[in-house]
């Protein structure tokens, strides 16, 4: 029996600086996709996956992303007043249960293996999920319970990842395919940061979701700085590695890089064609906008 995921860890204590100046005063992670803050799809898919406890690692300028997953009374009694029983419906339904948030706050944005790091007191000795908000998932079952069926299965370290171009390596954490545990799952044997396309050992890219075991903490530990002068969560992986498997699992459905601008623009085009609410009004305009370029 392999122990539950029960607790995910969101690094949100990045600068946010492809987004300036729009993350001057605000966190990246509440840019929204549709009506949605980014931060809150990767909530939505956490949850549908079964954890049970969100540790936020945050930053300077970054409280109000607390505030988004509290109480807000003068608002909800303001609602209530006016009879808005679908929105203070919808406000209950985002809300956590009490208790089930932590946050910490990573004093300096080292990288995301620091960031990461930041969360071991919180999650101490168990298997974890990262989340990086920024990518965000479209995809039925979510991404994070996708993992969690592989897990269930294999045990180890689960590392989501998705198909790029294979020109485009050289932008992504690239794995290497080891045997295939069913279709969706396989072994990673090898873990390649931008890798060159010539020397790619595929074009799978790890897409921002993990499933982790607690020793990556001691690696983290050493705060040895990679890429960028940064402490790396993949180069921790790498080194344990050595001493505990890594599965891949390739995730059915589509992943927005929302850390770009033009990632972050697609999901909100993809998100609101979704829509049933929004659909009907807003494919019309977008094949005017675009028949009109
Ligand atoms: P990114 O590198 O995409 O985010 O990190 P960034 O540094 O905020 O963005 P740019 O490159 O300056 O535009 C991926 C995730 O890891 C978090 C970020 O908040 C983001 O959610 N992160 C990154 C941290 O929490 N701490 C860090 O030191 C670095």
């Amino acid at each position: 029996m392999t122990a539950p995921i029960r607790k995910a860890v969101f690094p949100v204590a990045g600068l946010g600086t492809r987004f300036l100046p729009a993350t001057k005063a605000m966190p990246k992670e509440m840019l929204t996709v549709v009506d949605r803050p980014l931060i809150q799809y990767a909530v939505d898919e956490a949850r549908e996956a079964g954890i049970e406890h969100l540790i936020f690692v945050t930053g300077r300028n970054k409280a109000v992303i607390e505030d988004h997953f509290d109480v807000q009374y003068e608002l909800e009694a303001t609602l209530s007043g006016r009879g808005k029983q679908e929105a203070l419906a919808l406000l209950a339904k985002d809300l956590p249960k009490p208790g089930s948030t932590s946050f910490t706050r990573q004093q300096v944005p080292l990288g995301l293996g620091h960031a990461v790091w930041c969360a071991r007191e919180l999650v101490g000795n168990e298997p974890f999920a990262v989340l990086l908000p920024d990518m965000v998932m479209k995809g039925e079952p979510g991404c994070l319970k996708q993992m969690v069926e592989v897990y269930k299965e294999t045990g180890g370290n689960i590392l989501a990842v998705g198909e790029c171009d294979p020109a485009e390596t050289y932008q992504y954490g690239i794995v290497g395919i080891g045997a295939e545990i069913d279709g969706s799952a396989f072994r990673i044997n090898a873990m390649v940061e931008k890798p060159k396309p010539e020397v790619a050992p595929s074009n799978l890219y790890i897409n921002g979701r993990y499933i982790l075991q607690p020793q990556i903490f001691d690696l983290l530990s050493k705060q040895e700085k990679g890429a960028g002068n940064e402490i790396q969560l993949t180069d921790a992986m790498l080194r344990l590695m050595d001493r505990q498997y890594f599965y891949g699992c390739r995730f059915a459905g589509d992943t927005y890089d929302c850390g770009n601008k033009v990632g972050f623009l697609t999901a909100n085009v993809a998100f609101a064609l979704d829509r049933p609410d929004i659909a009907g009004e807003f494919l019309p305009a977008l094949k005017a906008m675009v028949e009109g370029k």
